[in-house]
């Protein structure tokens, strides 16, 4: 325990900032360096995005764009919303939020619970959308009198605080000994300022991304750690990358598969005893391989952006991990125990195909359907749930023309299932399930209604089979 004297602040926007390190020690390798993680979730508003806020809410106070009375307004996936909604409470400002729909309920809430309105918009829809957040906070920013965006991507006080103030603490606190820094990227503010304030010391900074998101070369298809690398949607146009991110910040990148993420998030709090969010496993995932590498005479910081206990309905909740490939069931049979064994590979066809190709591939296919799936540039082998648009068989396209897309003519989007969930339970969900049941075609035969409805089988958050209903026993 530390002193019996704490400091007094004036309000509780003194409290963003100065975060402690806390040593992780059970689940460094062995030989490894040391890794120190930078408690963000300490912030008062619970989140990294308290220091870029009130940065943001400062710098647009002196440059007089926010005035008294004025109204805060941004596009966030949560945290910079809830940072900048707590600096609207003490400092009087009203507060519009717009998030994308996938954002978790806990947020949401806080979102409300700090007297923020809250705008929910579709997440996955291209840039151009007038719905995409960014477009439709700047829309409410310009049609709200005394409305101010905060803009979050493009506002350089976002970075600057990290490098005002993240990227000199952890150079005190780990008096001059950190040899490398890992971080994720959402706009990029944190690991471009702390990352050019630790350069100037030598220190090698590491991005810590999501496998399949586009800033370290993934295909841009959907993942499940909210708020860090970048999403692409096949129709957007032009990919905007944020104006505040200076790619060239990280020495390298560290591409991480959402399954290590989230098996690191349960062991953070199992084994150090450390609640924090998905973006924190990412870049814990990511530092345990820099130690690996580094040897015992590296210092490893990680940045950990939040806390768990927003997330408690998703990375926390053993349902969810389950029925989406990353967690088994503690009882069996499993469903992949009763498929059997099969190497991972989905058979698909892009939307944008005509139908005539799509006949092509369908020619020898023997699955009960095939997925259709939005156009990427990719050899994937596995597809993310979100990009699988619906399906078809030769039968749903029987007589239909076949110069045009066969995306029009996809059917509805299967259910899925874990491969580590009990088979029964997955069964008694599924029935209870109307998604896929109105299959084209999908009804009539074999062991019951929709035995044989197509049903795809995920892995680590990602389709690898479509088989039967019937198939799940
Ligand atoms: C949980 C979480 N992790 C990471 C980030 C990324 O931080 P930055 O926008 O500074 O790159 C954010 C940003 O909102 C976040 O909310």
């Amino acid at each position: 325990m530390g002193s019996i004297e704490g400091p007094v602040y004036t309000s509780v926007l003194d409290g963003v900032g100065a975060t402690p390190l806390v040593r992780l020690n059970r689940i460094v390798p062995a030989g490894g360096a040391p890794v120190w993680v930078k408690t963000e979730w300490a912030n008062p508003g619970g989140s990294v995005k308290d220091r870029a806020a009130l940065a943001m809410v400062l710098d647009a106070e002196q440059r007089g764009v926010l005035r008294p009375g004025g109204t805060i307004v941004e596009g966030s996936s949560g945290n910079t919303g809830i940072g900048l909604a707590m600096v609207a409470a003490v400092r009087g400002y009203a507060c519009i939020v717009v998030a994308p729909e996938r954002t978790t309920a806990e947020k949401i809430a806080l979102l409300r619970a700090y007297g923020a309105e809250v705008v929910l918009t579709p997440g996955l829809v291209p840039r151009e959308d007038p719905r995409h957040v960014v477009n439709l906070a700047t829309r409410i920013a310009e049609e709200t009198p005394g409305g101010w965006l905060a803009d979050q991507y493009g506002n350089p006080a976002n970075p600057d605080v990290h490098t005002a103030t993240t990227g000199p603490e952890i150079w005190a606190q780990t008096g001059g000994r950190i040899t490398h820094l890992v971080a994720g990227a959402g706009t990029g503010g944190t690991i471009t300022g702390t990352g050019h304030h630790l350069h100037e010391h030598g220190v090698t900074v590491v991005a810590a991304d999501p496998e399949t998101s586009r800033y370290g070369g993934g295909d841009g298809s959907p993942y499940n750690v909210e708020a860090v690398g970048h999403y692409l949607h096949p129709l957007t146009e032009q990919d905007v990358w944020p104006a505040v991110y200076d790619t060239g910040v990280a020495d390298r990148t560290e591409r991480v598969p959402d399954g290590e993420t989230l098996r690191t998030v349960r062991r953070l709090a199992r084994e150090e005893g450390l609640l924090v969010g998905a973006s924190a496993g990412l870049a814990v995932a990511a530092a345990l391989r820099v130690s690996a590498e580094a040897g015992p005479d590296g210092l490893v910081v990680a940045v950990l952006p939040d806390s768990g206990r927003i997330y408690l309905s998703k990375y926390f909740d053993d349902a969810w991990l389950t029925t989406l490939g990353f967690l088994d069931a503690p009882e069996g049979p499993l469903v992949r125990d009763v498929l059997g064994a099969s190497e991972p590979g989905l058979t698909v066809v892009p939307a944008t195909a005509t139908v005539d190709e799509a006949r092509a591939v369908l020619d020898g296919y023997t699955g009960p359907a095939l997925p259709v799936v939005q156009p990427r540039a990719t050899s994937a082998t596995t597809w993310a749930v979100p990009d699988v648009v619906g399906t078809i068989t030769a039968a749903s396209l029987d007589g239909v023309r076949g110069d045009g897309p066969v995306g029009t003519h996809a059917g509805p989007v299967p259910a899925a299932v874990g491969h580590g969930e009990n088979a029964d339970a997955a069964r008694e969900r599924l029935s209870g399930n109307e998604s896929g049941a109105g299959f084209a075609g999908g009804c009539g035969s074999g062991a019951g209604p929709g035995s044989e409805d197509p049903v795809l089988v995920l892995v680590d958050g990602r389709a690898v089979h479509l088989v039967s209903r019937g198939d799940l026993g």
